[in-house]
């Protein structure tokens, strides 16, 4: 996420914070914001697993050693300080938390994939094999949650053990849509809601909890969730146009794996309407999951205008993150949480 943040050359608005002017942050300004709290949650991510089982740790350490953007833990620490201006232990705890949980989702996510590359590495279930994956993101889970029980609040452990299901439900509902070309936009929505928003919206609203701040719950939710839909529009996208080595993950895996994701959903709505054979070219291949000649898939999805489309609908949430956040102080923090939302959406231009 180092791309500059240029304006998008969509036609939906983003909302102007006033407070911002044209300063553009990237991805290592914005964590400078928090630089201590981000450093102590760093080592606490891989310094709070501790299983006397040395396959766990290695695997473990494969995955959270190869880095990543640490996104979630960011945005926990940035809500913490937005509410209260001090170093929060808590907050840094529940940071390192949500990262171990979202670290499970992929490592379960590529072995549902059948992903071969994630953080630029080799997956862990290419690494070592399916079922050490599988145990070690349930132990990566059961961890999360031994560590949650630490802060002796039903309340958070209520938004995350609720949340951990609406997660494992958006991956079962997009299994049960893999090579259906029927799938809607509301059955994507249903489905990045549960398998993306709801960690970035655990990542927020617990924050709320943690701080005692009920009167951020909602903009804190609000924000979490239309931000989970952008990100996961985005990486979507991404998935048809971007750069393998940049995003250290391969491209073209949706369309081979006949997932319905929505520049998928929309190609083939809009092709239904005008080009009857590469309509059927596209719908027997999510069907299929046979992409013989991917390239040219590709370049019919690119061509259709389902981009575009989909870049609005990423903007537009964009748009109501940056507007749950206009309803929350005014401060640094808020502003590197504006400038996080403009990032992501800079990755499209
Ligand atoms: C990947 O999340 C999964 C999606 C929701 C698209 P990230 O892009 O935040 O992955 P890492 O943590 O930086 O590797
Ligand atoms: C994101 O799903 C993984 C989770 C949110 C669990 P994807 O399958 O779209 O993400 P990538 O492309 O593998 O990172
Ligand atoms: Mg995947
Ligand atoms: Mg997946």
């Amino acid at each position: 996420m180092t791309t500059p943040n240029t304006p998008s050359s969509t036609d939906t608005p983003i909302v102007k914070d006033q407070t911002i002017k044209d300063e553009t942050l990237d991805y290592a300004d914005i964590q400078q914001i928090i630089a201590d709290d981000f450093a102590i949650m760093d080592k606490q991510v891989f310094g709070s697993l501790n299983s006397k089982v040395q396959l766990v740790m290695n695997v473990s350490q494969h995955v959270i050693n190869a880095g990543g953007k640490r996104m979630r833990p960011l945005i926990t620490l940035l809500c913490s300080r937005l509410c209260k201006d001090e170093q929060s232990k808590d907050a840094m705890h529940l940071a390192a938390i949500t990262e171990m949980l979202h670290t499970a989702t992929l490592v379960h996510d590529d072995v549902i994939d059948e992903s071969g590359m994630r953080r630029g590495r080799p997956t862990a279930n290419a690494t070592w094999d399916n079922p050490t994956a599988v145990l070690v993101g349930d132990y990566l889970i059961a961890r999360a949650f031994n560590l949650l029980v630490g802060f002796q609040s039903l309340p958070l452990l209520q938004l995350f053990s609720d949340g951990t299901c609406d997660i494992a439900e958006g991956e079962v509902l997009q299994l049960q849509h893999q090579h259906n070309p029927e799938a809607t936009e509301t059955d994507y929505m249903n489905i990045i809601d549960g398998k993306t928003s709801r960690l970035f919206m655990m990542a927020t609203a617990g924050v709320a909890i943690l701080q005692d701040k009920p009167e951020f719950m909602q903009p804190f939710s609000d924000f979490g969730q239309h931000f989970g839909n952008a990100f996961q529009i985005i990486d979507d996208v991404l998935d048809y146009s971007g750069d393998s080595e940049v995003m250290g993950k391969n491209l073209g895996d949706d369309l081979a794996e006949g997932k319905p994701t929505l520049p998928t959903i929309v190609a083939l709505r809009l092709l239904k309407q005008s080009n009857a054979a590469d309509y059927d070219k596209l719908r027997i291949a999510v069907q299929t999951g046979k992409v013989e000649d991917a390239a040219s898939l590709i370049k019919l999805v690119q061509d259709s205008g389902a981009l575009e489309y989909c870049r609005n609908r990423a903007l537009e949430e964009t748009r109501l993150a940056q507007q749950a956040l206009a309803q929350l102080p005014d401060n640094e923090y808020r502003k590197g949480l504006w400038q996080l939302t403009q990032l992501a959406s800079s990755r499209l231009a």
